[in-house]
């Protein structure tokens, strides 16, 4: 079974990838993330969870659902990592998490996707030519994730070194909160009050009031799901987003199909 969040479809892609080579199914997680539902999840085959890279770790909601979450059935767990290029502590996190959870860590992959936030400046926007050609290689490489899945190995990712972890782990929190308030997210006029925004958001952060979108609370995910998935472009963070394009895995799918023509 292979369990998996995805804001802008790069984790469901490689989600549904690993499925179709695995013979097995996919399972989103976002409505059982709203839900707080934690209701036990059976698999007779090894899990496989995939999942973004969020400020160097796997998304912390993700990993509290995870932790309430029983997983029954078979003991091994695998994990597959998307991020714009560094995972950081993502897998160190998941081997503590499943140890604790008394399974069987089978080690961790981790994919150099598109990235997907939009809302700093510390990035350069990707050219399509860098999207086409991240997208081709991790549909590469997820093939031969689902083969090494499948022959029962462990995955092997790269060393993460103790000062990642000692970095990391304080930092993350402090940034959440600096950084990732909800203040500056705002529906501007072209607003069609759908409300695609409040139902994707993972955390229940958005509600719709007077038929647009307010975001209550002090701070979110920062996943992007809402401004990236918005069909009129109408969500904004401050005037960071207003000149930026929206990023979603499907708008370059045939990237990912070009390595099957091949
Ligand atoms: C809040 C947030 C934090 C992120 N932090 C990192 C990071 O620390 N390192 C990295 O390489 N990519 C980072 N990314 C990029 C995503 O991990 C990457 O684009 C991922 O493939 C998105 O997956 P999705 O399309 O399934 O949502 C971040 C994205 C978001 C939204």
């Amino acid at each position: 079974m292979i369990l998996y969040f995805s804001a802008t479809g790069n984790t469901r892609f490689v989600a549904h990838r690993l499925a179709a080579g695995l013979g097995d199914e996919a399972l989103d997680l976002l409505d059982r993330i709203k839900r707080d539902d934690c209701a036990p999840i059976h698999s007779d085959r090894p899990f496989v969870i995939c999942a973004p890279t969020y400020v160097c770790e796997m998304p912390r909601f993700l990993s509290d659902h995870l932790r309430k979450t029983p997983l029954v059935g078979n003991s091994k767990v695998y994990f597959v990592f998307t991020s714009g290029g560094y995972s950081g502590i993502s897998g160190v996190l998941a081997n503590h998490l499943m140890r604790r959870k008394g399974l069987r860590y089978m080690g961790c992959a981790d994919l150099t996707m598109p990235r997907n936030y939009i809302a700093n400046d510390h990035y350069p926007e990707l050219d399509t030519p860098e999207i086409e050609r991240r997208i081709r290689t991790a549909t590469e490489a997820v093939d031969g994730i689902a083969a090494a899945i499948r022959r029962g190995e462990r995955l092997k990712s790269r060393h993460v070194w103790l000062a990642e972890v000692l970095i990391t782990l304080p930092f993350n929190p402090v940034w959440v909160r600096v950084r990732q308030g909800v203040g500056d997210f705002h529906a501007t006029d072209k607003c069609v009050g759908c409300g695609k925004c409040a139902r994707l958001c993972p955390l229940n952060v958005i509600e719709i009031v007077d038929g647009k979108p307010a975001w209550r609370g002090k701070s979110c995910a920062h996943c992007m799901s809402c401004i990236q998935n918005c069909p009129v472009q109408a969500i904004e963070y401050g005037q960071i987003t207003q000149k930026k394009k929206r990023y979603l895995f499907e708008k370059y799918r045939y990237a990912a199909r070009e390595n099957d023509n091949r």
